[in-house]
């Protein structure tokens, strides 16, 4: 709901307010963003800074701007924190005061050329430069029900020169004096999304300079109160629906209060008479109730307003990725035996990766020819995706059609289309096309389409495996250089607009090397993204829980991989790796005829469980639950509460272990649960020479004996069946079986291997 009485503008979502007035000069002043008040009134209490503490400025008004909460901070008039609006005029100056106009109603609004939140309550407030003729519009939407309110602003040049924008942010929070942390989500290559907590004091940053949102530091960001939690605590988190470079600042300044802004990064973008500049949507949410509490305001919003079209509420197929089965050596007859494997285990989609098209036998070859190999596929793709459907299966399809390999055709005929000079640092041994060239967007689009239309293609990865570098266009001025990122970023969205729109329902899987382009704009056109190359499950573990506090799982592909792993060549139980990869879009990146039978049996029954329980894994409640030191527990609530998974992970064993409980959470508390695990397994050779203590014989570890043995002696494995109300399971919690830990197995022990997890299962008696 929103509110405008007067000059009082009060922004309501279900359960919270945010608020803001104009003064009497007509500055935007920020009054409060909390838990939502009773009345109207109660938003209109902040104070106005009327005396000049020491050195500082007042305006025309009388107003000192250092220190009063704002909704558009400027330069020039004494307000010394990061601007929201950063504009030079003709004459050099930067000095910019934008004073309230009118506010308007508009039915829709949304940034040109960029995507947006489905629906919500917008309000447009228009600001007026006080000596230039120049509009800032600010807009909010309310999504009442995610208690998300989103944000985007536009700079409009009426005047008669040319100005130029230094800077367009979409948010600006001020919050009042108090003590603040910021948590942001930094990283690499394989180490997506990790969790970093800092004081806020003096400046903050969180950004990305890569050309891309980037796994270095992810777009979403929380700030909290000094000491919040998980469950308790005042947090407001942002995030934007932006791909390129963006920028987060966070700001304690001489007073104490906060000030954060965000929005793109760097730019310099020249705006002529009559033009305007849009920023992206940034959205916000706020909770007294911890991180937890702003993760489920961000989840349904993800879900719902983020996510759209025809897989928006739809389940995702299980899909088997060839790539860490052949990489490059691919063949028709490797790609069917594949598909016949994938058939075998359950997997609904085949995946075939990279190394497909026309001399592409490693990395340093032929991107941006888009045409099938024809030694490798001597039928063409249309007769492979043929043969993979045979099988039963959907045919899915890898390609990177932002880049160009200098060993392509494309190449030798269109050398210029490269961003950057020839000359210039290259990732991966490719280059990056110039998206803010009109034809080459065109060609990207045509390629695409014609092999979307060529075969019966259901599923699209679309990778992006470099940053940009080398930012420079020879397609524009020199004086508009400063516009290539952004211009690269629109480009990209227009491709994706329009293919989106002409294939409705394929699926497409947005990835960058893993997670480096892990962010809301790519995910209004592709519902999911590949969160990380890096697949071991205890490194997922920890990155899908701290992608979780932003994002929901059923945006994050995750795969089965085989032991040991590719990235960190750690060995871990596969039905742990099966846990772990269950918690999101389930998949598999490995190949199941290489795989003794009883695992392919195994990843049988994985699949099964996982598919009679696939809506409660990717569409339910995330909960990150309280977990003991080195362990983490999630729980997937399903939305009518009826049933619920929850998956706990340990990472190194311990003997004689204490033993303490697990609460859940999310449950319904009157309702009456019984929980059981799924099954697992004990294996045999898990002992080693710990079995001649029970064994008949010697058994030496690794010997044929050994292996027999493992094949044909089944351990009994621990079995959790327990019954009791929600509430309970919440606030007494349950003790797992106990844990084998040094001494004595039998069988309702729990044998847990380093990195083991357990996966559960709670179902509800009917109502
Ligand atoms: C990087 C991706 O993240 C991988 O999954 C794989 O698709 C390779 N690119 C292929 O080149």
């Amino acid at each position: 709901m929103i509110l405008t009485e007067k000059k009082l503008f009060v922004l309501e979502t279900a359960h919270t307010g945010y608020a803001f007035r104009v003064t009497e000069g007509g500055v935007l002043q920020h009054l409060y963003y909390g838990s939502r008040l009773p009345r109207s009134e109660d938003y209109d209490s902040a104070p106005v800074m009327l005396n000049q503490p020491g050195n500082a400025l007042l305006d025309g008004d009388g107003l000192c701007r250092e220190d009063l909460l704002q909704e558009a901070g400027t330069l020039g008039w004494g307000d010394l924190r990061e601007p929201l609006a950063d504009v030079t005029f003709p004459d050099g100056g930067r000095s910019c005061d934008f004073r309230f106009s009118h506010f308007e109603r508009p039915e829709e609004a949304s940034p040109d050329g960029l995507p947006s939140a489905l629906g919500g309550e917008t309000l447009k407030v228009v600001l007026k430069e006080r000596t230039h003729e120049l509009y800032l519009e600010l807009y909010y939407t309310v999504f009442e029900d995610e208690d998300v309110i989103g944000r985007w602003s536009r700079l409009i040049n009426d005047g008669k020169e040319p100005v130029w924008a230094e800077r367009l942010m979409s948010l600006q929070l001020d919050l009042p004096a108090d003590a603040y942390e910021l948590i942001t989500f930094r990283g690499a290559w394989a180490r997506e999304m990790e969790f970093v907590r800092q004081d806020l004091q003096g400046e903050l940053r969180w950004s990305s300079r890569a050309g891309v949102s980037s796994n270095r530091c992810n777009p979403f960001a929380m700030v909290c109160r000094a000491g919040a939690g998980e469950e308790h605590g005042d947090v407001w988190g942002l995030n934007l629906l932006y791909s390129g470079n963006h920028l987060g600042t966070a700001q304690i300044n001489a007073y104490g209060s906060a000030r954060l802004t965000q929005g793109m990064g760097p730019l310099r973008w020249q705006l002529e008479p009559g033009a305007s500049l849009d920023a992206p949507q940034a959205v916000m949410a706020y909770s007294p109730e911890g991180f937890g509490g702003v993760s489920r305001c961000m989840h349904p919003f993800v879900r719902r307003r983020i996510v759209r079209g025809y897989w928006q509420d739809r389940e995702r197929p299980v899909l088997l990725n060839s790539w860490e089965a052949l990489y490059f050596k691919v063949s028709a007859r490797r790609v069917v035996q594949l598909a016949r494997s994938a058939r075998d285990i359950g997997a609904e989609l085949l995946v075939l990766d990279d190394g497909w098209f026309q001399g592409r036998s490693d990395d340093s070859h032929a991107l941006g020819d888009w045409t099938a190999d024809s030694k490798k596929l001597p039928g063409g793709l249309a007769a492979l995706a043929k043969d993979v459907n045979a099988q039963g299966l959907d045919f899915g399809l890898w390609v990177e059609p932002e880049m160009i390999s200098e060993d392509s055709d494309l190449y030798r005929a269109h050398p210029d289309w490269i961003l950057g000079h020839a000359d210039q640092a290259i990732g991966r041994n490719q280059y990056v096309l110039d998206l803010t060239r009109p034809e080459v967007c065109r060609y990207v689009c045509d390629s695409m389409k014609k092999l979307l239309e060529e075969a019966n293609i259901r599923y699209i990865k679309w990778d992006m495996n470099r940053i940009l570098g080398d930012v420079f266009s020879p397609a524009l001025p020199a004086a508009r250089q400063g516009e290539t990122e952004h211009r690269y970023v629109l480009g990209l969205y227009s491709i994706l607009a329009e293919l989106t729109e002409a294939f409705p329902e394929v699926l497409f899987e947005s990835c960058a090397s893993g997670g480096n382009r892990f962010d809301l704009g790519m995910l209004c056109y592709m519902p999911q993204v590949w969160a990380s190359d890096n697949t071991d499950a205890a490194c997922r573990s920890a990155m899908q829980w701290n992608y979780s506090y932003g994002y929901p799982q059923s945006v994050l592909g995750c795969h089965v991989s085989d032991a040991p792993n590719h990235q960190t060549l750690r060995r871990t139980p596969l039905d742990s790796r099966f846990s772990v990869a269950s918690m999101g879009v389930l998949g598999y990146e490995l190949n199941p005829g290489e795989l003794s039978a009883d695992r392919r049996e195994r990843i049988r029954e994985q699949i099964a469980y996982y598919k009679a329980h696939r809506r409660l894994f990717q569409f339910g409640q995330m909960y990150r639950c309280p977990s003991p030191e080195g362990e983490r527990f999630t729980m997937a609530v399903a939305e009518d509460g009826a049933q619920a998974a929850g998956v706990h992970f340990a990472a190194l064993n311990r003997p004689n272990p204490i033993q303490a409980p697990l609460y859940c959470r999310g449950l319904a508390g009157e309702r009456v649960y019984r929980v059981t695990n799924r099954p697992t397994e004990v294996r045999l050779k898990d002992f080693g020479s710990l079995v001649n203590y029970i064994a008949p014989i010697r058994i030496h570890a690794g010997s044929l004996v050994e292996k027999v043995a493992d094949q044909v002696v089944k351990l009994p494995a621990d079995q959790l069946d327990l019954t009791a109300s929600g509430e309970a399971f919440c606030r007494r919690g349950f003790y797992p079986v106990q844990p084998f830990g040094g001494t004595g197995f039998n069988g309702p022990t729990r044998l847990m291997k380093d990195f083991d997890s357990r996966l559960y299962l709670w179902t509800a008696d009917a109502e």
